[in-house]
């Protein structure tokens, strides 16, 4: 049986690397097995389109190469990564996914990629495959940036490019996610992010239960 495909979505600090890693413990613990992985960077060749991407002067590419950069690490993450892991009849559950590159490239940076050409680039690279399950954390950016810059320190690659935009950027990041997950209601579920680390975990548990008859 294939794996299900289980995405991470939401702002910077909103908790999706804290909360992937303990949903992968979870799954395990319950007999799933399951790669935790990510985007951009989740396969070798992906680590050095992570550089060209999260490092540096946040404006050091226009929206358009940008998004071509995602699609194609994304491309390299669906063929190299996520698709053998599901076949292999394992979950797969990544940090990021194309809701993000959505949400930046259309959302944040106030359209100056079409959306058209972002919903033709994901065809290109993975036609009509979809996550599972997206779960997104929906948090008041104030409260999320400041839960990343206080983790900044801990940084070892300077990611800074994305922090380093203004609340008002990452205000329309967080309408930019809702209204994906409007549009798509069967794929995502929306959870409050404003919450201690544990109460968000069960919050999870109880959703992936459900929905998948995990016990
Ligand atoms: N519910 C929470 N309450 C308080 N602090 C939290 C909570 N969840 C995570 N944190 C802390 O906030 C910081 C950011 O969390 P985390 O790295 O999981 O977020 P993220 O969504 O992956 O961020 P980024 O988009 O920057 O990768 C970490 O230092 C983490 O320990
Ligand atoms: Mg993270």
């Amino acid at each position: 049986m294939q794996g299900k495909f289980i995405t991470f979505e939401g702002g910077e600090g909103t908790g999706k690397s804290t909360q992937l890693k303990l949903l992968a413990e979870w799954l395990r613990l319950h007999g799933v097995e399951c790669v935790e992985s990510k985007e951009p960077g989740g396969t070798e060749v992906g680590k050095d389109i992570r550089r060209l991407l999260v490092c540096g002067d946040k404006d050091k590419m226009d929206p358009v190469a940008e998004a071509l950069l995602y699609y194609a690490d994304r491309r390299i993450h669906l063929t190299q990564k996520i698709w053998p892991t599901l076949e292999q009849g394992q979950w797969l559950l990544s940090d990021r996914y194309a809701d993000s590159t959505t949400a930046y490239q259309f959302f944040g940076y106030k359209q100056r990629v079409r959306r058209e050409t972002l919903d033709s680039l994901y065809h290109l690279v993975a036609g009509d495959f979809k996550p599972d399950l997206t779960i997104l954390l929906d948090i008041d950016p104030k409260i999320g940036l400041e839960r990343s810059f206080a983790k900044a320190g801990t940084m070892s690659e300077k990611e800074t490019r994305f922090e380093s935009r203004g609340l008002e950027f990452h205000n329309l990041l967080r309408e930019g996610f809702l209204e994906i997950a409007k549009s798509e209601p069967q794929r995502f579920v929306i959870l409050d992010a404003n919450t201690t680390i544990e109460n968000l975990h069960q919050e999870i548990v109880r959703v992936i239960s459900e929905r998948f008859g995990i016990k």
